[in-house]
């Protein structure tokens, strides 16, 4: 049987992509084999979509690090034909082919059964954004952190991480300051839930001072590089900041004296390999005491035909929000 997948191959270091017919029996040897109906994009996919060898070795190749759908087939215990499942992460879309194809096979280990109080199409607007702000926030609040402990911080915050970081604070009553490269979306943010937004430029900046005036209890950062190096030193006592991206460098100018004077905590999140049971415990958030009625509004819907146009602008640092791939 035959499906339609976005297909990047290789050529002399150069890497095209083109949409193709497939054949079901050449997915990898998995148990579980998922009829996908949603999927996202997100950062690492366009990476994958690029040539980045650090996320995907071999091509030909279908990224794709989320999908929502229905279990079609397993040979494994845990699931049965008809059974509306999520997968995140782990090897999929990096060198298992991935949620840009109307099929993926994957092992029965990860997959989540679908919390009851959230749509599949809702799961795909939350997608591993949503998860990696989850799993930031989770990190946070197991350090202690608590709405009256004063400003946290979101940057990268017109992104898919820091959109739904900042929609979650929101949600739990947190006061927000969006850092963010797109003025020009002040008034989005704010009316997302932002209490400030900021210029990242004021942020990008070598080093200002190992100690800066501590304007933060905690923070998301999406980013790196000079920004978080900066923010690390705007932390009031006992601040905890989750980093988990890096479109801003990769590289940490720092000291020690916001950890040993203020008792900073540093935490980093890596979503993809989590283990099954936090993202679990993430999603049943997300259908429960963390739902966002208003996810879907800023989503934009494509088609997988659209996906090269909405891969480079995210490559370009021009995506606002999330993009959710629909399939018949
Ligand atoms: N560790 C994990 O598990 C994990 C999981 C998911 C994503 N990530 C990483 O997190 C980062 C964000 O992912 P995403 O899916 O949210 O990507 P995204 O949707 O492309 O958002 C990134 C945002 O960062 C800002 N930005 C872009 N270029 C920048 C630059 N040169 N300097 C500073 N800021 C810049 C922009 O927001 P503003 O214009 O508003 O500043 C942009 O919208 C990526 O590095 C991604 O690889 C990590």
């Amino acid at each position: 049987m035959k499906y339609k997948a976005l297909v990047i191959k290789e050529d002399k270091q150069t890497y095209h992509n083109s949409i193709e017919e497939l054949n079901i029996s050449d997915l990898p040897e998995n148990d579980t084999l998922i009829k996908v109906k949603y999927s996202s994009l997100n950062f690492k996919d366009a990476l994958s979509a690029s040539g980045n060898k650090g996320v995907t070795r071999n091509y030909p190749h279908t990224p794709g690090i989320d999908a929502a759908g229905i279990i079609e087939e397993s040979s494994g215990n845990k699931f049965k034909p008809g059974d509306e499942v999520i997968v995140t992460g782990y090897d999929m879309g990096m060198n298992t082919f991935g949620g840009f194809g109307e099929y993926i096979k994957v092992p029965q280990e990860w997959i989540i059964k679908k919390p009851k109080n959230i749509s599949l199409s809702e799961s795909m607007a939350f997608g591993t954004a949503g998860l990696t702000a989850g799993l930031c926030l989770r990190k946070l609040f197991a350090n202690g952190l608590k709405p009256e402990d004063g400003n946290v911080f979101v940057t990268g915050v017109t992104g898919g991480v820091g959109i739904i970081s900042l929609m979650l604070f929101k949600k739990l009553g947190f006061n927000v300051t969006a850092i963010t490269g797109k003025l020009d979306r002040e008034e989005f943010l704010l009316n997302l839930g932002a209490n400030e937004v900021i210029d990242r430029k004021t942020l990008d900046l070598d080093l200002i001072s190992p100690l800066q005036k501590p304007l933060y209890s905690g923070g998301v950062d999406a980013v790196g590089g000079k920004i978080l190096s900066n923010l690390i030193c705007s932390t009031s006592q006992r601040a905890a900041i989750a980093c988990c991206g890096m479109v801003g460098g990769l590289s940490l100018d720092t000291s020690i004296f916001p950890f040993i004077l203020r008792g900073l905590s540093l935490f980093g999140i890596d979503s993809a390999e989590s283990l099954i049971d936090v993202k679990e415990e993430i999603w049943n958030n997300f259908s429960s005491n963390w739902k966002l009625e208003n996810i879907d509004e800023n989503i934009k819907d494509i088609s997988l035909d659209e996906l090269p146009d909405e891969i480079n602008k995210i490559l370009n640092g021009n995506q606002i929000g999330r993009v959710r791939v629909v399939y018949d």
